[in-house]
């Protein structure tokens, strides 16, 4: 496979998650990070990407950056778009209508409507417009997922999904500027924690079922008097095969750290992963002895296999999980640029849709938690 260009926007020095998408890009030597408006800053950004061996490809702002690439033979094949949620939209929207593909980093957008326009650009296009539901590239998420499509569980009868963290949980530091914006309605938009956290414990529930959601009832609380925003809420729904879904999502849960985890409950077993031991799958079969799935056995999926990279037993990091969401978009880039058909082990990055889907959600659970836990549709129009 060639070597594929790449390109980021955001995830300047000091941001939280730029590092991750480097490490994951870079990971297995398929992407070259080529070019990059890193920083809000244009002369942080400029100096960064330069060391960082950019060269002149190190730009100012996003819209040099389209320029630049727009005009060069080599333009960068994939851009990742890590910038605050607010310019999401924006950005992505200029990529894909130039004839770049995208991977955004979550929520795609700030709303339904621009969620739309994003899905319909990239259909219309033809460009890949990938979001980083990024946990679901951990390998044994993936097999959970191949498990539960083989039938190892039988029909799925309920998904339980949480989110639930504490470092948002000191009053005292509610002030503080960089936490408080995250529940300020003007730069967070509609909702704060489940848009956050919550759209990833929602797509998690329908990646490993292959479920979607229809509709919900949220039950949400500010549990520090000044947010305006939910700090906590707990979501009922119901999926398009008949699942019951609950989810728990928090900033206020002292003493939980990451705190990511699914538990599906089908009509013949039970499967159990948290990615803060991302490493064991736990599986027990209706009637049988609780078993411990590790990841790196032999035998697994070949969705599972081919997301393992470290021998078994050894620890597993998290942009190990994004670095299997650049391997899939390579090779989905790749074959689109062969003329040949992707390894279907390959083709689960979360899309545009999935991206569009979390939007229509976070607008229900904010309307629902207003009107007392009313049961609304979840799906966004165009789906319906
Ligand atoms: P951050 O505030 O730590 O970093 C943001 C970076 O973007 C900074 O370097 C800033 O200078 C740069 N930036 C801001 N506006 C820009 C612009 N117009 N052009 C170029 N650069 C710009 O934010 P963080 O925590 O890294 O989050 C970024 C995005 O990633 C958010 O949308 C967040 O929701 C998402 N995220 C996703 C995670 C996941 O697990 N998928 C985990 C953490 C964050």
């Amino acid at each position: 496979m060639t070597k594929l260009q790449w390109g980021m926007i955001g995830g300047g020095e000091g941001s939280q998650i730029g590092p991750a998408h480097r490490l994951g890009a870079g990971l297995d030597s398929l992407f070259e990070f080529s070019a990059g408006a890193l920083d809000h800053r244009p002369e942080y950004g400029i100096d960064y990407g330069k060391r960082l061996g950019l060269g002149d490809r190190a730009y100012g702002g996003w819209q040099d950056m389209l320029e630049g690439e727009k005009k060069r033979d080599d333009r960068v094949d994939l851009v990742t778009v890590a910038t605050p949620n607010a310019t999401h939209f924006e950005i992505t929207k200029a990529f894909l209508e130039n004839g770049f593909h995208v991977l955004c980093e979550k929520p795609m957008t700030m709303t339904v409507e621009e969620g739309e326009e994003i899905v319909e650009i990239a259909k219309k296009t033809g460009n890949i417009c990938a979001v980083n539901y990024g946990y679901t590239g951990y390998s044994l998420v993936r097999h959970m997922k191949a498990m539960i499509a083989r039938g190892d569980i039988g029909k799925v009868r309920l998904v339980n999904a949480e989110f639930a963290h504490g470092h948002h949980a000191d009053a005292t530091d509610a002030d503080n500027p960089r936490v408080r914006w995250r529940y300020d309605p003007a730069q967070a938009g509609i909702s704060a924690q489940f848009a956050d956290c919550g759209i990833h414990a929602m797509h998690m529930a329908s990646f490993v079922t292959g479920q979607e959601v229809t509709k919900l009832s949220a039950d949400t609380v500010s549990c520090i008097d000044v947010r305006t925003l939910e700090d906590d809420a707990m979501v009922n729904f119901r999926m398009d095969g008949g699942a019951v879904g609950r989810l728990w999502t928090s900033s206020v849960a002292i003493g939980r750290q990451h705190g990511l985890g699914i538990q599906v409950f089908g009509e013949t077993g039970g499967l159990r992963w948290s990615q803060e031991h991302p490493n064991q799958l736990y599986y027990m079969p209706l009637g049988e002895r609780l078993q411990i799935i590790e990841r790196g056995e032999a035998n697994l999926s070949p969705e599972g296999d081919r997301t393992t990279r470290v021998t078994i037993g050894h620890a597993e990091g998290m942009p190990l999980a994004f670095a299997n969401i650049y391997t899939d978009l390579a090779e989905a880039i790749s074959a689109r640029k062969e003329g040949r058909t992707m390894d279907p082990a390959a083709n689960l990055y979360p899309r545009a849709e999935d991206g569009l889907r979390s939007m229509a959600a976070v607008y229900a659970v904010a309307e629902s938690g207003k009107a007392e836990g009313k049961w609304l549709d979840a799906r966004p129009p165009m789906f319906r």
